[in-house]
């Protein structure tokens, strides 16, 4: 029998198996496959490899655990649940509703060029013509207005639909089916891109440690671009992890699936650079492109190989079902504050919510045209376009401040204790608990606080 009353209204996962799916879902998306190539590409490559994944240990994985079991215990989203501890913590909340509408406002535009690739190269298929040259194909597409717009707001009404139709029938059944679709895309793109000449050549940089890059200042560079990687990777730091959890059920095992879902999440994006690196080599194209590897340099891959069009196709289509299922999450994170706080009814909040993203999102969708000369500060006093700037907001400054906070008030205000007792609530051992709260009071702050002081141009590691 379901619990009667709120609970019921609030939905709740289907199975262990549809929350995992949903979480993977919420952290693998765009991150993984566009910035974690070309940020371990561009910091060193097994250099920052090695810093990623112990970070993603002592502090992802430190983290959503804290955020999972915080919401399940009050079987709230953000606001609620941290308001459960005290008035004045309800601003952690707050915070993190306030960065969902960031990110979302230009993850959906950046996720929306996924659903133009994907339609132009569905079309090559039967048509047969390649795109000529696609540094220009992009730039004439995000230099428009009605087509940036238009695809935006396609990608925004998808999302809505989703989280409109509820937790189960909605994010669950959606992720549950795209997550393994996904996963094997992945490994038949990688294999493909294995397959071509130079492929080693690819590899190498992936994986190749180049020390250089830890010289003159470069330590903090590299600890924060892999820090801030893990945040934004892992969708930790502001509330939608603890929203997926505040969904759960008793009988999900908190610890294990505080680590099964980073080690998914870190398995794709190392998945992704083999899908990516080894074909931008054979080609001798620049890897370090940033932003545009996975829209230019990947089409000019596509354009050269032969059936490029059909593995285009599905490479984009990977990039849509990678992005849809992290835009949902961040969506719901917002939904549920208005279902949880305001009463309002899901359909209603979800798609008052997606509107107002829509229109957040609208300077982002023209910063490549009509507003491209816009630059906004950030706070080392550099200026930045605006799809940076929203991306710094949220990434740099409120996830890192807000995983910072979690920390502290788990570690020193609330005690470990209370994670703790929810984890092990139902039986389920803990053996690393111990290790868990040393690392939440001590380790993950103080790294978390290096970076951020690193980043903001405070501190020179
Ligand atoms: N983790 C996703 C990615 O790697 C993006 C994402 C989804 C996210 N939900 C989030 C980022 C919440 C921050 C917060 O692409």
């Amino acid at each position: 029998m379901e619990d009667k009353g709120a609970k019921e209204v609030r939905g709740s996962w289907s199975s262990r198996f549809g929350f995992i799916m949903a979480a993977a879902g919420s952290a693998i998306g765009l991150g993984n496959l566009w910035g974690f190539p070309y940020k371990l590409g561009a910091n060193g490559g097994a250099v920052y490899l090695f810093i990623y994944v112990i970070l993603v240990f002592v502090v992802g994985c430190v983290v959503i655990l804290g955020e999972i079991a915080i919401g399940r215990k009050t079987q709230l989203s953000a606001v609620g649940a941290y308001r459960s501890f005290g008035k004045r913590y309800s601003i952690l909340g707050y915070a993190g509703i306030v960065c969902g509408f960031i990110i979302l406002s230009f993850y959906s535009v950046v996720a929306s060029w996924g659903i133009k690739y994907f339609f132009t190269y569905f079309g090559q298929i039967f048509t047969g013509q390649h795109i000529q040259n696609s540094g220009e194909f992009l730039t004439s597409f995000i230099s428009g207005t009605a087509q940036p717009l238009f695809y935006h707001g396609l990608i925004m009404a998808v999302t809505v639909f989703i989280v409109a139709l509820g937790i189960q029938k909605g994010i669950d059944k959606t992720t549950s089916v795209l997550m393994p679709m996904l996963f094997v895309m992945l490994v038949i793109l990688a294999i493909r891109s294995l397959m071509l000449p130079n492929a080693a050549e690819g590899l190498k940089f992936m994986f190749k440690p180049d020390f250089s890059v830890l010289k003159d200042g470069g330590f903090g560079k590299v600890l924060s671009a892999a820090l801030s990687q893990v945040f934004f990777s892992l969708s930790i730091g502001m509330g939608v992890m603890l929203t997926y959890g505040s969904y759960l059920k008793k009988d999900t095992n908190l610890v294990k699936s505080s680590l099964i879902i980073p080690i998914m999440d870190t398995v794709a994006a190392i998945l992704a650079g083999i899908v990516i690196m080894p074909a931008v080599f054979s080609y001798g194209l620049d890897p370090t492109g940033g932003p545009t590897l996975l829209f230019v340099v990947m089409g000019e891959v596509f354009a050269s190989m032969p059936f490029g069009s059909v593995i285009g196709c599905v490479f984009y289509l990977l990039v849509v079902f990678a992005a849809v299922t992290s835009t949902i999450s961040i969506l719901e994170g917002i939904t549920a504050f208005f279902v949880d706080e305001k009463g309002t009814d899901r359909k209603k909040a979800a798609i008052i919510s997606g509107i107002a993203i829509f229109l957040c999102g609208i300077p982002v969708a023209l910063s490549f045209g009509l507003l491209s000369d816009v630059t906004l500060p950030a706070l080392n006093g550099s200026q930045l376009p605006i799809l940076d700037w929203y991306d710094y907001v949220s990434e740099y400054v409120i996830m890192t401040l807000g995983a910072l906070a979690m920390c502290i008030l788990v570690g020193w205000v609330w005690k470990p204790k209370v994670v703790i007792d929810e984890v092990t609530r139902y039986n389920d051992s803990f053996k690393l608990a111990g290790v868990w709260s040393f690392l939440i009071k001590y380790i993950t702050p103080v790294l978390v606080l290096l970076t951020f002081l690193t980043s903001a141009g405070f501190i020179k590691l």
